[in-house]
């Protein structure tokens, strides 16, 4: 039996035989509000785990340094273990969630140009968005570190929107973490799948992620299959 040796709010992490390999369990744990709602929804984790893999694999091929390894069952991955840098590092293309109602613009207004915004992991103070001298005077990053993180983020922006444009879905924003490695390097970390993008149907504009939870509008799987078996079908 792995060790376990750390357990998000979605994940368990095991220990592997190397020390530098972790062994990631997508749960089917879902939660919103800073983890005050916590479901379980069935198949969810096997779906996230293979909608990240494919993302992730995809990612590579634009030098994106990325933890990811192999998928090594429905629910499992193999990933570099990194030092995670407590920070989300949201890009917005379409005006959505917080960024519509700090600034009261229309729901999936185009943006002129992709905005990234960061926040520190802190369920208590929910997630507080910070500026670049926030994170260097907290020691959480430092300003090279910050622009690098920035230009990876506008870089998987590029490459996904593109991504998911060839299977007509919309990508209204994202989260994204980053770990540093073993050489000191930054690289994309955690996950990136229906449960930290806003993704739409370009043409119906149904949500095919976790606002159908967030807003208790049913079955939120009928979306992460359609994304599964869409990318399934174009990474084939
Ligand atoms: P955002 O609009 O900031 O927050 P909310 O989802 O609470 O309205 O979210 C922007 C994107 O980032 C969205 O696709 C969801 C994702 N996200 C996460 O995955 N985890 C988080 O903790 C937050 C705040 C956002």
């Amino acid at each position: 039996m792995d060790k376990l040796v750390d357990s998000g709010k979605t994940k368990q992490l095991f220990q592997t035989k190397d020390k530098n390999v972790l062994k990631v369990h997508y749960t089917n744990h879902t939660t919103a509000g800073d983890g005050k709602r916590n479901e379980q929804i069935e198949n969810k984790g096997a779906v996230n785990n293979q909608i990240s893999s494919l993302i992730f694999q995809y990612l590579n091929k634009f030098d994106i340094p990325n933890h990811f390894i192999e998928q090594t069952s429905n629910t499992d991955q193999l990933n570099k273990k990194v030092n995670m840098i407590p920070l989300e590092v949201v890009v917005r293309n379409l005006s959505s969630g917080h960024f519509q109602k700090r600034f009261g613009t229309n729901n999936l207004q185009q943006l002129s140009k992709p905005v990234v915004e960061f926040f520190m992991k802190n369920d208590e103070l929910h997630d507080p968005m910070v500026n670049d001298l926030d994170v260097q005077a907290l020691n959480i990053a430092n300003e090279h570190q910050l622009s690098k993180m920035r230009d990876l983020a506008l870089k998987i922006n590029i490459a996904l929107i593109n991504l998911f444009k060839e299977i007509n879905i919309t990508l209204v924003d994202f989260k994204v973490e980053f770990g540093i490695d073993e050489s000191n390097h930054i690289i994309l970390a955690d996950e990136i799948s229906p449960d930290s993008c806003r993704l739409i149907d370009t043409d119906t504009k149904e949500s095919l992620d976790k606002d159908v939870f967030r807003k208790n509008e049913g079955n939120m799987m009928k979306g992460y299959y359609k994304v599964l078996h869409k990318l399934q079908k174009e990474l084939a």
